[in-house]
């Protein structure tokens, strides 16, 4: 058993349902980055980002820089990051906040069968394939695996 599987059986609370997960994928996706962050474990991201957090780092990798292009020309971005550390079973959740059973998908929460997030950051600058941006929740490390225009006056 590995750290994060030690952390999932301690997480099942009251209520909850896991369900075995399919034998197959049906696709594969490319980690096109690595996110950075100030936080190393879940209990100390914030739940939400927020544009007065603190500035992140994102780490777009080499092969995908001319997808670059033009991106600074956006001020808020939508970036999508997959929840490395979440297990993926879970189908009913009791949040700590609420302590209400309710389904994964009624929820923001990271644990479900594809653990994709979503946040709208702000862009504070660009170097290079770095993107320093502010408002992510996520842990030090998360891969990247989109990053498009949130719709704005500029788009
Ligand atoms: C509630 S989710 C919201 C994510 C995203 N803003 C969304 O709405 O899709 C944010 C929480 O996910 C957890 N988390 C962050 N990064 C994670 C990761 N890489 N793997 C698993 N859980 C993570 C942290 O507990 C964090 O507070």
């Amino acid at each position: 058993m590995n750290d994060d599987q030690a952390e999932f059986e301690s997480d099942v609370r009251p209520g909850e349902l896991s369900v075995p997960l399919p034998a197959h994928v049906d696709a594969g996706l490319y980690f096109i980055g690595t996110i950075h962050t100030p936080w190393h474990s879940r209990g100390d991201c914030p739940k939400r980002g927020s544009p007065d957090g603190p500035i992140c780092t994102i780490e777009v990798d080499e092969r995908w820089r001319a997808a670059l292009t033009d991106v600074d020309g956006h001020r808020r971005l939508q970036v999508l990051y997959w929840m490395h550390r979440a297990r993926r079973d879970i189908v009913l959740q009791t949040p700590r906040r609420t302590g209400q059973t309710t389904g994964s998908f009624a929820l923001r929460s990271p644990v479900r069968p594809n653990p994709i997030a979503s946040s709208v950051v702000d862009l504070v600058a660009i170097e290079g394939t770095v993107l320093h941006v502010r408002g992510l929740d996520c842990l030090d490390g998360t891969p990247l695996i989109d990053l498009k225009p949130e719709r704005d006056a500029s788009c």
